[in-house]
């Protein structure tokens, strides 16, 4: 196996006749089929080691890799010069089996691609022989068991990705100290859990994407992630990771997407001088424990597209600079301690397709002005102390599939021209003061063909005349009766 490892010689180098003659004898231990002592001999055996342990259900290698021409075998790229593996890219396919540890000898690999591929077992320590791995791709099977730490000497790796898998137990504390060209750590939809080690990004320059999403990881955020000047996505979502954020995150040249949501993060964010994102596309910090007023050294981020602060303990207003991030297309601040007023230049984000400032502590109207924002498809403004009347304006969101004003002062009656929505799916107005004829508002809401669910329980609503046969609206729409009570219907029939 170790002269399988060792340099393999240059051609151009060596005299033709020398060339020749190592082809014939290369035929000859073929044809006579004695020992395994050249590497092609023990990459046919390792692929048929994996091959022998799979159940592979619609024979796609049964069919495939039969003979001894491997090469050309499906999935399998050979270097030209030499019949040994290079590539085995096998995506999709279910082989419903284990790796086999053979894979370790596959010692010219640099690309191994299983992904979907209905994988079990545990990731062979062996893997980590294969010392010209630069891309591992593991994603999307059923690997369990921890990471092995041997991985931690593929030294030239670049991508490392072993995402949905059910893989088990901490990151290995150094396994990323010899990969300085690792550009992309993908452990995203696991079972991990403990500590990120402090140190694993210590020697890391190259690192762009961090995908550590959907597991049971716990403690700090380390330090060392803000070191890595190449940062382009941190994905640390849904995990129990708690404390103080590292503040010199916030300051990062390249960092496009920061998705920190559902952990258990503390402290406040940094103000306008020490928070420097220029280049920052996504900041999702939702459902976290954060504190403190939101930074407005977020007006300098530019590209902003997708902004999520809720369900955290913001203390603040709308903040007003909001409306210079033309590019915005989502702002979620619900579930916050915001006060004032909802800013009627809101209105001049025209790209915006969500706006979610529910649960907080709101005062004033709903400006008329939001009729404007022509792609807005969820407006949801629950639960807050938003007074006046629902304007007819709001009528001209001609792409809003929900509309929610729930739990709110407002009085007056619901105008007719919400009716013109034809994309709309739910309306919540229940628990406000809001009156007028329930069938009127109904005849108009007729129009709406794609509408799922009217809440306008616990309102002033009389009765009125029944203007509309309930068969005008969607069968998907069942749920009116229920979402209407906790009105003073005065039953009237005419
Ligand atoms: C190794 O064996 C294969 C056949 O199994 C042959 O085609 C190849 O040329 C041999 N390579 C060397 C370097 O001997
Ligand atoms: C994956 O393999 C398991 C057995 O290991 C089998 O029960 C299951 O049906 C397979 N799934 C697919 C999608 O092939
Ligand atoms: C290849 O790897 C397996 C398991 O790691 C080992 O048993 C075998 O001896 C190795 N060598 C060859 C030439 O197949
Ligand atoms: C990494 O490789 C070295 C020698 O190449 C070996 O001694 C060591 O055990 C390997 N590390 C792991 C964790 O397998
Ligand atoms: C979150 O942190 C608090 C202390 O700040 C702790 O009591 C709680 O158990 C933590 N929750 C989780 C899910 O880790
Ligand atoms: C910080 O933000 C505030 C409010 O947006 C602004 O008045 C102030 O000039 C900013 N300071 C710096 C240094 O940019
Ligand atoms: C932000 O980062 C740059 C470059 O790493 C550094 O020079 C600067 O001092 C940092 N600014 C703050 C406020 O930390
Ligand atoms: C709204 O304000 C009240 C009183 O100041 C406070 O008790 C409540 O927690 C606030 N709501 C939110 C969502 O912060
Ligand atoms: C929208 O922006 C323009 C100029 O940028 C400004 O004059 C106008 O007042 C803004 N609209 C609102 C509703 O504030
Ligand atoms: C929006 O709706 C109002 C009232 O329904 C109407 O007067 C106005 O012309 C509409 N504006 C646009 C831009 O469609
Ligand atoms: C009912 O609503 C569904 C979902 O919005 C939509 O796909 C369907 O076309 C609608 N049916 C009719 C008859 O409009």
């Amino acid at each position: 196996p170790s002269r399988a490892m060792a340099a393999p010689p240059s051609y151009a180098r060596i005299p033709n006749i020398i060339v020749l003659l190592l082809l014939a004898l290369s035929a000859i231990s073929v044809s006579s089929s004695s020992s395994p002592s050249n590497g092609s001999d023990t990459d046919l055996s390792a692929l048929l080691a994996f091959k022998a342990q799979l159940a592979d259900p619609r024979r796609v290698l049964a069919g495939s890799w039969t003979g001894t021409s491997f090469c050309h075998w499906i999935g399998v790229s050979c270097s030209r010069r030499r019949q040994r593996v290079t590539a085995l890219t096998l995506v999709d396919t279910p082989l419903s089996g284990p790796i086999a540890p053979h894979f370790g000898n596959l010692s010219f690999l640099s690309v191994l691609t299983l992904r979907g591929t209905n994988l079990t077992g545990s990731i062979p320590p062996e893997l980590g022989k294969l010392c010209r791995l630069r891309y591992l791709s593991l994603d999307e099977n059923s690997l369990s068991d921890v990471i092995p730490a041997a991985i931690g000497n593929l030294t030239r790796l670049e991508f490392l990705s072993l995402s949905f898998n059910q893989l088990t137990g901490q990151i290995p504390p150094e396994v990323f100290v010899r990969m300085q060209k690792l550009e992309t750590i993908s452990l995203e939809v696991n079972k991990l859990s403990g500590q990120i080690p402090p140190y694993l990004f210590n020697n890391t320059p190259s690192l762009s994407f961090i995908y550590f999403g959907k597991n049971s990881m716990s403690g700090p955020i380390p330090h060392g992630i803000a070191s890595l000047s190449k940062l382009t996505y941190l994905q640390l979502q849904h995990n129990q990771f708690s404390g103080l954020v590292p503040q010199a995150i916030y300051n990062m040249s390249m960092l496009d997407l920061m998705i920190l949501s559902n952990n258990n993060l503390t402290g406040t964010i940094p103000d306008n001088q020490s928070f420097i994102l220029p280049m920052l596309q996504v900041l999702d910090l939702s459902e976290n424990k954060f504190q403190g007023r939101i930074s407005s050294g977020l007006a300098s981020s530019h590209y902003l597209v997708g902004l999520s602060l809720a369900d955290n303990s913001f203390v603040d207003v709308v903040p007003l600079w909001l409306v210079e991030l033309h590019h915005l297309e989502s702002i979620s601040l619900g579930g916050n301690n915001l006060v004032g007023l909802i800013p009627a230049a809101l209105s001049n984000l025209t790209s915006l397709t969500m706006l979610d400032l529910s649960g907080c502590n709101l005062t004033g109207h709903i400006p008329p002005e939001l009729g404007l924002m022509q792609k807005l498809s969820f407006l949801h403004l629950g639960t807050n102390q938003l007074t006046g009347t629902i304007q007819a304006s709001l009528g001209n969101l001609s792409m809003l599939s929900l509309l929610a004003f729930e739990e709110n002062k407002l009085s007056g009656s619901v105008p007719s021209t919400l009716g013109n929505i034809a994309s709309l799916e739910e309306l919540h107005l229940q628990n406000n003061n809001l009156d007028g004829s329930i069938m009127e508002l109904f005849s108009a809401l007729c129009n709406c063909r794609n509408v799922q669910l009217i809440n306008i329980g616990v309102n002033s609503f009389t009765a009125g005349k029944p203007l509309f046969t309930i068969g005008n609206f969607n069968s998907s729409l069942q749920q009116i009766s229920r979402w209407t009570s906790g009105n003073n219907f005065k039953h009237k029939r005419s």
